[in-house]
């Protein structure tokens, strides 16, 4: 892969919690890697009155954990501090950015750099109109010169409806150009996310039966161990609908379902995930109750900054039909939780069974032959199938033909925002998510949004932590009702 060429990154939101334990690191790793331009720089701009020695040393710290027993040369580590820059300034305050004009000019100067300038904008949601706002009240959110450019990188979660991801969208676009907008999903980061493509379509033997004729049903799901931990602010007002599944599910669905694009280039891809968003079938009311499962883990109520009487969601099962050529009729589910008994996060296809069954052992229905992508942990892709029982007569087995990525030991896995922030220092929206698929994904996500609004806590089911969601999820007769294929036939 190419380096991308000379210049300036400035993370929003620097002293936060995002740049430290993955932006930062995953920078270094790029650094190490010998992956940054050649001349670089990045500025980080937060409140916190850091000098860049400061800011240095803190982010030293959030590095070699990130890094945990990966052996850190620390010249390595001081060569990536030189640069490494800090400016203590106060986003919310137009009159401010002057003083980032200034520093950016300096550092261009500097470190010659050419005007080419990526703002990063690492901060809570209620800052992703203001920045781009004042960038523009001071002339920032375009290049000086013609070679130049701005890109803007915009983290989730992109609007909380699709009235305010279009309010959003539209704000952004009065200030940068589309192709200048990058809302970061993290999981199209993810290697093996990326892989699904590769898979599908650089093999001949998939794509024949990847469609309603062969396959059974598809499974996505993302499921957590961890609680809301500190984040029961920003969760509260979300919900695992919101935090998930429009964004993360959403988009290992679309890999998984989309047709191929004509060449591998962004809008080609692109076009190919917004014709999946549209084609889902929308809920009726009946369907909603009947086939959008909402759970919430006992004690989540008792947790910092969520309300007492909350009804947020901290679990989602869900069916769904995407109504196409290819799929029609093919049942999708997503799953995703809090508190559940492992984290990983899969995509199950589930192939049909054989017509007629002619052995004993012989797994019925749809769970028998499936092709498993494990996006995390220990990423891989099995495919499960039945073999004979050694022995005296013919009785079946089921087994698994697996690729780990571990076993491509010399590769550095590299961590979902390596590959992100390298794509866009290279201008490369692929993973990327674009305006009208967004909007796509919120116009299939608003009206469940809207009913559990009116429904209040009617239907909305309990589980213990560690518990593989509430019960109900049964209902919606998937195979492996989200929990991990360790446990699959
Ligand atoms: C984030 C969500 O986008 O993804 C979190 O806001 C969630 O709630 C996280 O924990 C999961 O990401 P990963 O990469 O750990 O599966």
């Amino acid at each position: 892969m190419n380096r991308p060429n000379d210049q300036l990154l400035v993370i929003f939101g620097a002293s936060g919690d995002l740049t430290g334990r993955k932006l930062l690191p995953a920078l270094f790793e790029l650094y190490v890697s010998k992956m940054l331009p050649e001349h670089f720089a990045i500025l980080g701009a937060a409140r916190t009155a850091f000098t860049d020695e400061e800011f240095r040393a803190e982010q030293r710290k959030h590095i070699l954990e990130a890094r945990g027993n990966k052996e850190t040369n620390s010249e390595d580590l001081d060569n990536f501090f030189r640069i490494l820059f800090y400016l203590a300034f106060d986003s919310t305050n137009t009159a401010e950015y002057v003083k980032l004009k200034d520093r950016i000019h300096l550092l261009q100067q500097q470190e010659n750099l050419p005007d080419k300038v990526i703002y990063y904008l690492a901060t809570p949601p209620l800052m992703y109109e203001l920045i781009p706002k004042y960038l523009q009240e001071n002339g920032m959110n375009v290049a000086a010169s013609e070679d130049g450019w701005r890109r803007v990188i915009v983290e989730k979660p992109f609007g909380t409806s699709l009235e305010t991801a279009q309010n959003l969208n539209q704000h952004l676009c009065r200030i940068f150009d589309e192709k200048e907008i990058y809302r970061i999903d993290h999981y199209l980061g993810k290697e093996t996310v990326q892989n699904i493509l590769v898979l599908r379509f650089s093999n001949g033997i998939f794509e024949p039966l990847w469609n309603r004729n062969y396959v059974d049903s598809i499974e996505i799901s993302a499921s957590e161990t961890l609680g809301v931990e500190n984040r029961g602010k920003y969760y509260d007002g979300a919900g695992a609908l919101r935090d998930m599944i429009q964004n993360h599910l959403m988009q290992l669905m679309a890999f998984a379902a989309m047709e191929s694009p004509s060449v591998f280039d962004p809008e080609p891809i692109r076009d190919e995930i917004v014709k999946v968003f549209r084609s889902i079938r929308p809920y009726t009311i009946r369907e909603m109750n009947e086939w959008v499962v909402r759970g919430q883990y006992d004690g989540y109520r008792e947790e910092k900054n969520v309300a007492p009487d909350s009804n947020t969601e901290t679990y989602v099962g869900m069916k769904f039909f995407i109504d196409n050529w290819r799929w029609s009729g093919v049942p999708f589910y997503f799953f995703t939780g809090k508190k559940l008994p492992e984290k990983s996060s899969e995509i199950v296809i589930h192939f049909k069974s054989t017509p007629h069954q002619l052995f004993a052992g012989q797994c019925s229905g749809s769970s028998c032959n499936k092709l498993v992508i494990r996006i995390q942990p220990d990423e891989s892709i099995t495919l499960r199938f039945g073999l004979k029982m050694p022995g005296a007569g013919f009785t079946v087995k089921q087994v698994g033909m697996e690729f780990r990525y571990d076993s491509l030991s010399k590769t550095h896995l590299p961590d979902a925002y390596e590959r992100l922030l390298l794509d866009a220092m290279l201008g490369d929206s692929t993973l990327y998510a674009r305006s009208d698929a967004l909007e796509a994904s919120w116009r299939f996500i608003d009206p469940i949004l809207h009913h559990w609004k009116e429904e209040g806590s009617k239907r909305l089911y309990f589980y213990e932590p560690g518990q593989n969601g509430p019960i109900e999820r049964m209902n919606l007769g998937a195979d492996s009702m989200g929990a991990p294929c360790d446990s699959c036939g």
